[in-house]
């Protein structure tokens, strides 16, 4: 059989909250309805597409336990959309959104399916990072425990690759004011659905990110503690926050898209995974950014913009460098055009199909000519992911 091309049709994601039991303004939302908000505003987005069109349902998280177990199948039927629909979790850390989304794009690309949403969700408070996980004794004998844990591994590459930290402060100030400005200039409303929740007690619809600040005072950054290790160099300024929230895609076969006559701008071209040594993890788009180039043939001098999850700003820093796609320092010209996750927040499994949904809406908005984009982003145990979007 002929390989089909999986088009775009549409990508939403929820705004992202503040993981916090008080302060989140989605303390009382469940990631039943983050997520139920994506499937719902993806139908009536795209009206020509009825749920029972859809031929699978998959959905990633990177803890899929408690109120996240299976939170594909449960969310689909607790919003009333129709069983016969079969859905999945995947769970494959903070890539787990972007992993979704590759395997959508696959079976569209084989034939196994014409519609298929792909998406990911995650609470950090209600299931926080890490609950119930077992590490086994071989793996610390084989790695330090003590730089397995994600804040250690962005010291470590800081360390490793002289980021020092004044330069991940600079980073995340931008991060900020240009998620900043992209909030104020209302170039996310085409991407977040609205949901209720909660400032302390007063409801209201919740439409942008909490996390972005519309001024850093740097002095009181650089006096900020470092909590992961004593001497060292990354603070909760220059780490993506505990975060709350859901995105979502609607993929289509190009034929069965052209059938009902939907419109569709990208497609999916290349998807990569690389491994590394998890004491490093935050390298892992260095790795699949080179690894798209080395297998597609492509350069940098083809890519309009990327959307490179900034778990840290050590590794995503790092990442730049390492790959030379953009300047030494921030503010960049091609890398996360609107802000990252320093800002924006990094919801663990959402991110990966957040960055895919965001980078689409940059492409479409700021790059309308550029014919590829590229989305990846890092994973504990050192699972990296990096996809190609082109232009069809
Ligand atoms: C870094 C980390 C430990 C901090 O957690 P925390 O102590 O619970 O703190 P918060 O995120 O609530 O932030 C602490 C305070 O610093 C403040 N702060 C953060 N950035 C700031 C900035 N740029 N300027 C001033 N204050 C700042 C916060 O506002 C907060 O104070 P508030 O509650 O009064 O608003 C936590 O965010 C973390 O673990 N992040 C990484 C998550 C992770 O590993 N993800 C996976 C990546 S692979």
């Amino acid at each position: 059989m002929e390989m089909k091309e999986c088009v775009i049709i549409d990508g939403v994601r929820t705004a992202n909250a503040r993981a916090h039991a008080e302060k989140g303004w989605f303390k009382e939302v469940t990631p039943h309805q983050t997520i139920g908000a994506v499937y719902k505003a993806l139908f009536e987005r795209n009206p020509k597409v009825k749920p029972e069109d859809i031929d699978v349902v998959i959905i990633g998280t990177a803890n899929p336990s408690g109120l996240q177990n299976d939170i594909g199948r449960i969310a689909w039927l607790v919003n009333g959309l129709p069983d016969t629909v079969p859905s999945q979790t995947v769970q494959n850390q903070c890539p787990s959104g972007m992993i979704a989304f590759m395997d959508a794009a696959r079976a569209i690309m084989v034939g196994e399916a014409d519609f298929v949403i792909a998406g990911g969700a995650e609470d950090m408070e209600k299931v926080a990072m890490g609950s119930g996980m077992v590490i086994p004794d071989e793996l610390w004998d084989r790695y330090s425990p003590f730089e397995i844990p994600m804040g250690y591994t962005a010291e470590k590459v800081a360390a490793l690759y002289d980021i020092s930290r004044a330069d991940m402060e600079n980073m995340a100030i931008y991060s900020h004011k240009k998620a900043f400005a992209a909030t104020q200039a209302g170039k996310f409303k085409k991407e977040i659905v609205p949901i209720m929740g909660k400032d302390g007690d007063k409801e209201f619809l919740v439409d942008r990110d909490q996390w972005i600040r519309e001024t850093l005072e740097p002095e009181k950054m650089a006096a900020m503690k470092t909590p992961f290790k004593g001497e060292g160099r990354v603070t909760a300024a220059t780490s993506s926050p505990l975060t709350v929230g859901a995105a979502g895609l609607l993929l289509a076969s190009r034929e069965k898209a052209d059938e009902l006559g939907l419109s569709y701008t990208y497609k999916y071209a290349f998807g990569t995974q690389v491994g590394n040594d998890p004491t490093v993890m935050g390298m892992g788009p260095e790795l699949a950014i080179k690894k798209i180039f080395e297998k597609t043939g492509l350069t940098p001098a083809d890519i309009g913009t990327y959307e490179i999850n900034e778990a840290f700003a050590s590794q995503a820093l790092a990442c730049i460098r390492q790959t030379g796609i953009d300047k030494a320092n921030a503010p960049f010209d091609r890398v996360n055009t609107w802000g990252g996750a320093l800002a924006l927040g990094h919801p663990l499994g959402e991110s990966g199909a957040r960055l895919i949904v965001t980078l689409i809406n940059v492409m479409k908005t700021d790059f309308p000519n550029e014919k590829y984009g590229i989305a990846t982003l890092c994973g504990g145990f050192g699972n990296g992911v990096g996809v190609l979007i082109e232009k069809v």
